[in-house]
């Protein structure tokens, strides 16, 4: 279904759990209020958006744009942006992200929104997928709803619960550079999440897991695991995913409050590069209006609150 939004702005959705595909707009720092409003209710809306033909954008591009819609983050907590201070290059020659997560919940204040430009893809494979949090939340049977309402998962960024047991997996990304992963590491952090958190915005309630949970507050480390899988299963459900083939001057938005992600490995040794720029969240709330701790580290240099 395409809904015409205006002269020029078209969304296309493509599916009914996820995703949908904007066009008729130029992203830059120069987009008027009215497209800024559209691209995000559609991402509000379908919880990840794409569009093609960006090739005019380059990292300055992309960060005036992001302004548009946030206050930009650091390039990330530990590891220092490479040309650009707020731009995270995913780069296959440091890592692959080929691990269900939502971006950085090892800290307390989560990122809102991540935008991902590509730079440079192989010839074939490295798709993206993406996973719909609030609708895997919403399609849980109320017993379970009564039940992960109250739980709290503690995250951090050096421990692997995902259960990859590959010592070049670290925070669940196949790291390929030891020096990559010492900087991933350079300082550990560790919060205490809402399973469940209620989005700012919309009021949604969404489930907050991924591969930076190391376990669920109060469960043994067996119980935390089948409660995590248990879980993790109805996110990543494919009727629950959209899947994203990358092409040249393609930008994906998603809200990182209502989504996980996964970057599909399957590129064999080619090169592929994706500039990603997050924008401030705020601190997670519970069903019941209490928000995140921070156990260890202290996250205010990275982003804003
Ligand atoms: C990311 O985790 O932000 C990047 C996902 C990807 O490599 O496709």
């Amino acid at each position: 279904m395409t809904a015409q939004l205006s002269d020029t702005i078209t969304v296309h959705r493509l599916g009914a759990g996820i995703g949908a595909r904007v066009d008729g707009v130029r992203l830059g720092g120069d987009l008027s209020e009215g497209a800024v409003a559209t691209v995000r209710d559609a991402l509000l809306a379908h919880k990840v958006v794409f569009f093609r033909g960006q090739e005019h954008l380059d990292d300055a591009g992309q960060l005036a744009f992001a302004r548009l819609l946030g206050e930009p983050t650091l390039a990330h907590p530990t590891v220092k942006g490479r040309e650009h201070a707020n731009v995270l290059p995913i780069d296959s020659d440091y890592g692959k992200a080929n691990s269900w997560h939502t971006d950085v919940t090892f800290v307390d204040r989560v990122p809102a929104i991540s935008i991902l430009r590509a730079v440079e893809l192989p010839p074939y494979g490295g798709n993206t997928v993406w996973a719909n949090t609030v609708r895997a939340y919403e399609e849980l049977p109320p017993a379970l709803k009564a039940l992960v309402d109250r739980l709290w998962a503690v995250h951090t960024n050096v421990y692997d619960y995902a259960g990859h047991v590959d010592s070049t997996r670290i925070g669940g990304v196949d790291v390929k550079e030891e020096s990559y992963r010492d900087e991933f590491e350079s300082q550990r952090y560790e919060t205490e999440h809402p399973v469940v958190r209620v989005h700012p915005e919309t009021g949604e309630r969404a489930l907050l897991l991924g591969h930076f949970v190391k376990r669920i507050v109060g469960l043994t480390s067996a119980e935390s695991h089948a409660v995590y899988h248990l879980l993790q299963e109805r996110v990543t459900r494919l009727e629950n995913t959209v899947r994203w083939q990358w092409a040249d001057g393609d930008v994906a938005i998603w809200d990182n409050r209502a989504t996980q992600h996964y970057g599909v490995a399957d590129y064999d040794d080619a090169r592929r590069r994706l500039h990603r720029i997050t924008i401030a969240g705020d601190v997670p709330v519970s069903v019941d209006g209490v928000t995140s701790t921070t156990v260890v580290g202290d996250a205010a240099h990275f982003s804003a609150l």
